[in-house]
């Protein structure tokens, strides 16, 4: 039988010279439209959260939405969007992290998040990790737990799970795919 992995490995289209010449774009967009492989992702990820004893998803805005907010639903668990700043319209806690040119900023509604939970972020990619890293330093200052860290593809060549060790502090990191 064909595993999870050669699963979602062949629904995902490389896109080369996507968004600038030299880079190739993983396109999950293949998956996302066929449903054997992302109801497949969706229980392998839920089960991931189970697993690890989370008792929240973080997804992170906006491809980490498609992915994250049906494996809260499939694992029973609340969902916690972390935005791009400026779009949350409470009380929001704001980390920025380092791009490749310049600064990002992303935010949390830290009431939703309390001491008892423990979260569990998910994404589609780990590139450079500055974005996870950033979403677990909100989740530590909204004071809550991290589970760990759940992405669809960790680009390993980048280097992202060693940026992460620190932040994680022993959660896991958790990939099906690594490239
Ligand atoms: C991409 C990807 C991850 C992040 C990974 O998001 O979806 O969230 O980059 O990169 P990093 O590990 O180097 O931080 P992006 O901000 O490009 O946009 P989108 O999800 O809103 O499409
Ligand atoms: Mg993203």
């Amino acid at each position: 039988a064909e595993s999870t992995r050669e699963l979602l490995l062949s629904r995902i289209r490389d896109v080369p010279d996507y968004p600038k010449p030299g880079v190739l774009f993983k396109d999950i967009t293949p998956l996302l439209a066929d449903p054997v492989a992302f109801t497949t992702l969706t229980d392998s990820l839920a089960e991931l959260c189970v697993r690890h004893g989370a008792t929240k998803i973080v997804g992170l805005e906006a491809r980490g939405f498609i992915l994250a907010a049906p494996v809260a639903v499939r694992a029973g668990l609340g969902f916690v969007p972390v935005r791009k700043a400026g779009k949350l319209p409470g009380a929001t806690l704001g980390q920025a992290y380092e791009l490749e040119y310049g600064t990002a900023e992303i935010e949390i509604h830290a009431e939703d998040l309390s001491a008892d939970d423990r979260i569990m972020v998910i994404d589609d990619v780990l590139a450079t990790g500055g974005t996870a890293e950033a979403s677990l330093q909100l989740i530590r200052r909204a004071g809550a737990q991290v589970a760990g860290v759940s992405v669809l593809m960790e680009l390993g060549f980048l280097a992202g799970r060693a940026r992460l060790e620190a932040a994680l502090r022993g959660a896991p990191l958790e990939a099906p795919i690594t490239l």
